[in-house]
């Protein structure tokens, strides 16, 4: 077996060439192969891999640590990705991935951000539904030393509410309820991680810069999350039926291009749960 790793953006995102299904499970350096390859290219695509469910999570735990929470999905470690009500109840909630985030970063308990997000696609949208991912090495790489300085102790805001709001500017009393009942988190703007390598952590999770005035605050994180997420360094992928996609949740911010509420998209998740902290 040949693995080869084909770059598909400048700024981000690879090809998985060689690959077959069946040799997910068979060897382990495939499993190897990926977290190398993650790491190095934030973002990683096997097309029409055809993955069903249950080697989905097995090839997930190879990696780390899943996600078993309950997903809409009979398979556990399967998250149903639709705005369908009938396949996803929380769907509604999902409309919140049209804008840049970063998975996990207000989560109910102290759980670290996930390592790793899994999507294959089942159904796809007729318009609309690419998923869209920039680096977030790269948005500090690309900052100036003066900024990598002067940013260094900021400290942001992070709340359910915040990530709604992009979508729902204007909520019902029981919706503003139900996202306030999810706590708020403070995460530093640059993450140090164990690697030795630093990301920013932005997206639509972000409320507030503390310590500093609102409006003034959300102007620099809409600042640099617009310079971190320009058309050049962005990879889109447009999904055809059973192509899977693996992302760097700690490295990458993703958004998905907005289709109708009324789609047959259909992605199945597999969520690989973080061991690091923000810090
Ligand atoms: C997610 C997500 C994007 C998409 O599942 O976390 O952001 O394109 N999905 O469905
Ligand atoms: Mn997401």
């Amino acid at each position: 077996m040949t693995i080869t790793i084909e770059k598909l953006g400048r700024a981000v995102g690879a090809e998985v060439v060689g690959v077959r299904r069946e040799q997910l499970l068979a060897d382990r350096d495939v499993a190897d192969t990926v977290m190398q390859a993650l790491e190095e290219n934030g973002v990683l695509v096997f097309r029409g891999l055809h993955l069903d469910p249950e080697t989905q999570v097995a090839f997930c735990r190879l990696l780390g640590q899943v996600d078993t929470s309950p997903g809409h999905h009979p398979v556990p470690g399967i998250y149903r990705v639709s705005l369908d009500t009938a396949k996803n109840s929380s769907a509604s909630y999902l409309r919140a991935t049209f804008d840049w985030h970063i998975d996990g970063c207000t989560p109910e308990d102290d759980a670290y951000p996930q390592m790793a997000t899994v999507l294959t696609a089942k159904a796809v949208a007729t318009s609309g539904g690419e998923t869209e991912f920039a680096s977030a090495y790269k948005a500090f790489d690309d900052l100036s030393a003066e900024e990598q300085t002067s940013l260094r102790s900021l400290r942001v805001v992070h709340s359910l509410e915040a990530s709604q709001r992009g979508v729902t500017a204007e909520p019902t009393p029981e919706q503003l309820a139900a996202w306030r009942k999810r706590p708020t988190k403070v995460h530093p703007l640059i993450w140090t991680h164990k690697s030795g390598r630093r990301s920013l952590v932005l997206g639509a999770s972000t409320d507030h810069v503390v310590g500093m005035p609102v409006e003034e605050g959300r102007a620099l994180l809409d600042s640099l999350l617009r310079r971190c997420t320009t058309p050049d360094r962005v990879y889109r992928h447009t999904w055809s039926v059973g192509d899977t996609v693996i992302w760097d949740n700690r490295g990458v911010i993703h958004r998905a291009a907005p289709y109708p509420a009324g789609s047959p998209r259909e992605m199945l998740r597999t969520t690989v749960l973080g061991e690091e902290p923000i810090e």
